[in-house]
């Protein structure tokens, strides 16, 4: 073939010899392959009068490269029940694109449609009221009254009363007042309209981190939809963020309505001074739910029961997620008391209920029981207790007592029932290995849900419920698959048509050591390759079987996170490219136990480095990889483990990829916006009290020893690093630094910097940029 390069300018080739930039050219074109595809979001569905059909509507979010946007876009369908083994899906011919819209909220009749548009920084809001057929009511809200409606999925909270008249939500508060100057110094009182005026800074305030830059603080507001007026919520402490409110059912005796509401305190800092920690990730902080008298009262002056907003959950260190079950008797809350107690981001959740008062007033004692406990060491096969991070705003089956949700088991996302009555727990998705369900919305009884594996497209599904068996459990439900228009690149699913994918169980080495039980059990890792067969020895005799593919160990951050079996598109690519992959849930993954994920604070840098080799070493006895062509890519944790392991075991990898790592604990503890994040995992659960704002020479020196950079003299693996500028949570710095180390040696080294690109790295076109040139590096290394 004629290299492209012969016949380019030599200008335009930069520093790329002519073969890398040929290869650079190919892969950008498979990539495409896998960046256009679109994805379902969210799904809500509603009863048709007819009784026997229902419709939905989803949100699909399709990538937007030359825009370097998401676009949304909301594709309807018509469900007809025809027998009871299929049912048929009528889909709208096309998506229409929601511009400018930041979220959209049906009412619970299905009726009406509220549309948030939150518009450009510093422009009004807008509150759009749709029914049927057209525009009901616009609502326009000035700055003044409050900033941009929060749709972030933690604080977000959206709700309609029952009657349809009132929407609680939460929005940033408004701007306090700032500081103003004219030409003869301050000037007291000056109106935003004066002309000849400028503006001060004023104090500065602690925003929640990562993800909330420059966000001002969640505040809790009430819209009366009739007369168009909005009202804040009072008798909430100013030291209160707010978030995921709902409207406590009316009652029957009192025309007072209350709003229960989840409350995070700001004095969340070592010495509970208003320092607030990072948010997006952690579970670790402190939060309860509150009822508050809402405004408005139909019945013009009635008395307000709780002018002062109440703690309703004093007797658990966290509480989010409210629920109220159908009937109104139950209220059903999460609880991420494992994180918040250890000081761990992210734990084992539990799920608790408490009876609400049967006059509709709330009080301050009512008892907390638990639903679905932490499970500290699971059976072998057992429930490994609950990780999951959102509810669906209606989880309830018709019987009223039994939640559906989504939670990590193990390395896969199941569907779960619960029953919040008796407290019993089922899986109801297929248990089938290395593959993920994920439930989207209710319809009746029946489940939308979507499932994937790391080599399947996301497909939906249908699940019914068979009353004819006796209990809530997986033999009951019959799984149909629905055909979509959201269809896959042929050329993408015949790449991915001749791959395996399984999960192991990977023996932990050094069992002699005092370790709890549940940190002595096998942990897993998701395998995904090229060869035929997942347990021949094609590798340790390649005469027979021809060469084995490449390998690369992919590390997820957290520590307290989880590689799972659903579909990536990026690592779907780096499979299409022709290399196996090795997704390690080293212990202290969420999926496995309390006991488990709690074994690795205070050891990060040597067990979990620990568990990634012993799951190479699995592979590599059991001919599955070549020892001569492995290489690593890992983000934030998975980063520090990356760079660990290139340090520790330099003779193994022959490329390495990190996209914002943790390589110098004693530089992050700094400049992170979870500095208790770095004495948590570096000192284990005793960290959390030691934890300060002013680290000692000692500490100092214990996070140095425990970071990648400590073992920075041995390292020779050429490594890659994409760099988010905006990062709040690893801040560039590592990364830069650590990188500039190691050209100092002259390790080769690549560098790209995002300047607008937070800890994800998720924008679509550095996205798409941070995938290509791994597949590249990894290419040129791996041969
Ligand atoms: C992806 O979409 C763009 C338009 O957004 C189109 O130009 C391009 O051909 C598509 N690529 C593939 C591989 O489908
Ligand atoms: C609904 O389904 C039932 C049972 O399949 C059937 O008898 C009835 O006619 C259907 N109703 C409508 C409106 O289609
Ligand atoms: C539905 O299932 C029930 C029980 O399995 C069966 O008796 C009935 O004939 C089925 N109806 C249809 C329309 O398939
Ligand atoms: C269809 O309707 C029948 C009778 O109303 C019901 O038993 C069955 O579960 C429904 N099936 C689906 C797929 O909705
Ligand atoms: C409401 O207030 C008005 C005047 O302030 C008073 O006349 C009326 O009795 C009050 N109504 C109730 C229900 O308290
Ligand atoms: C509510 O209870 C939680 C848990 O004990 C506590 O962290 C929080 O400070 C309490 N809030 C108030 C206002 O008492
Ligand atoms: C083992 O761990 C337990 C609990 O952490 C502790 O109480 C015990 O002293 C430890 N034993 C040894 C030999 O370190
Ligand atoms: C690591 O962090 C410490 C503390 O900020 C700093 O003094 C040192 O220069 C850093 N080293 C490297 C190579 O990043």
């Amino acid at each position: 073939m004629e290299p492209p390069a012969a016949v380019l300018p030599k200008e335009m080739t930069h520093s790329m010899d002519a073969t890398t930039e040929e290869e650079y050219a190919s892969q950008a074109k498979l990539l495409q392959e896998f960046t256009n595809l679109s994805t379902i979001k969210k799904a809500w569905t509603f009863k048709c009068n007819s009784g026997n059909s229902s419709q939905i509507m989803f949100s699909i979010s399709q990538c937007n490269l030359i825009g370097n946007k998401r676009k949304t876009n909301i594709l309807s369908a018509f469900i007809s029940n025809e027998s009871n083994h299929s049912v048929s899906f009528q889909w709208s011919p096309f998506p229409i694109e929601m511009t400018g819209v930041s979220t959209i909220v049906p009412s619970p009749s299905g009726l009406k449609l509220l549309v948030v548009k939150n518009g450009e920084t510093g422009s009004p809001v807008l509150l759009e009221i749709w029914g049927p057929s057209q525009l009901l009511k616009e609502i326009p809200i000035p700055q003044s009254v409050h900033g941009s409606i929060y749709t972030d999925g933690w604080f977000e909270g959206i709700s309609w009363n029952s009657d349809e008249t009132l929407i609680a939500y939460v929005a940033e508060e408004p701007s306090p007042p700032k500081p103003t100057f004219d030409g003869s110094g301050y000037k007291k009182g000056a109106s935003d309209k004066d002309c000849g005026i400028w503006k001060g800074q004023g104090d500065w305030e602690e925003d929640w981190g990562e993800t909330y830059s420059g966000k001002r603080k969640p505040a809790l507001f009430v819209l009366n939809i009739n007369s168009g007026v909005i009202r804040a919520v009072e008798g909430i402490e100013e030291s209160v963020s707010v978030g995921q409110v709902v409207w406590a059912p009316s009652s029957s005796t009192s025309s007072q309505k209350y709003l229960v509401f989840v409350g995070w305190s700001s004095k969340n800092g070592p010495q509970q001074v208003p320092r607030k920690l990072g948010i997006k990730y952690c579970y670790n902080r402190p939060c309860a739910l509150y009822a508050v008298s809402a405004p408005f009262h139909e019945l013009g002056n009635v008395t307000v029961d709780l002018a002062t907003a109440i703690n309703l959950t004093q007797g658990i260190s966290s509480a989010f997620i409210p629920r109220f079950s159908p009937d109104g008797k139950l209220l059903v809350f999460l609880s991420a008391k494992s994180a918040v107690d250890s000081g761990a981001h992210c734990a084992t959740d539990s799920l608790h209920k408490m009876d609400w008062p049967t006059d509709g007033k709330p009080h301050p004692d009512l008892s907390i029981v638990d639903v679905v406990p932490v499970v500290m060491c699971p059976e072998d096969g057992g429930f490994p207790g609950l990780y999951i991070s959102s509810f669906l705003d209606q989880p309830w089956l018709s019987d009223g007592c039994t939640m559906i949700l989504s939670s990590t088991w193990g390395c896969n996302e199941v569907i779960l029932a619960v029953d919040v009555i008796r407290c019993r727990i089922s899986q109801i998705s297929p248990s089938v290995s290395a593959s993920s369900w994920n439930v989207l919305a209710l319809d009746g009884d029946n489940i939308l849900a979507v499932s994937s594996s790391p080599i399947d497209p996301p497909q939906i599904k249908y699940g019914c419920f068979q009353e004819q068996k006796q209990s809530i459990s997986s033999v009951g439900w019959n799984w149909l698959d629905v055909s979509s228009p959201l269809s896959y690149s042929e050329k993408a699913k015949s790449l991915l048509s001749s791959l395996h994918r399984s999960i192991m169980k990977i023996p932990v080495k050094s069992a002699s050591e005092n370790l709890s039980n549940g940190a002595r059990k096998p942990f897993e890792s998701i395998f995904v390759s090229h060869s035929n067969s997942q347990t021949d020895e094609s590798c340790k005799d390649s005469q027979r079987n021809g060469p084995c593919n490449p390998l690369i160990l992919i590390l997820h951050g957290g520590p307290h996170s989880v590689s799972v079996s659903s579909y990536s598109k990026s690592l779907a690519f780096l499979s299409a490219l022709g290399f196996n992959l090795l997704l390690v849930n080293y212990r202290g993954s969420l999926g496995f136990g309390e006991e488990a994920l709690q074994s690795l604070p205070g050891k990060v840098g040597s067990q979990d480095v620990g568990d990634v080799l012993a799951a190479l070493d699995y592979v590599i006895e059991r001919g599955l990889a070549d020892p001569s062509k492995v290489a690593v890519l890992g983000g934030s944790h998975g980063g520090f483990l990356t760079t660990h392991l290139i340090g520790q075991a330099p003779d193994r990898f022959v490329a390495a990829c990190v996209r914002n790592p943790v390589c110098n604990l004693s530089l992050m503890v700094g400049t992170t916006d979870i500095p208790d994040w770095c004495y948590v995992e570096a000192y284990g659960n005793k960290g959390k009290t030691f934890f300060t704002e002013a680290p000692s020479m000692e500490h100092l020196s214990v996070l140095y020893s425990k970071s990648p950079i400590s073992h920075l003299s041995k390292v020779k693996t050429p490594t890659l690093f994409l760099l988010g500028a905006q990062d709040l949570r690893v801040p560039v710095s590592n990364g830069l630094q650590y990188a500039r180390a190691l050209k100092e040696k002259g390790v080769e080294v690549k560098v790209i910097v995002f300047p607008n690109d937070v800890h994800a790295i998720e924008r679509p076109q550095s996205d798409f940029e941070s995938f290509l040139n791994i597949g590249v590096w990894f290419k040129k290394y791996c041969k």
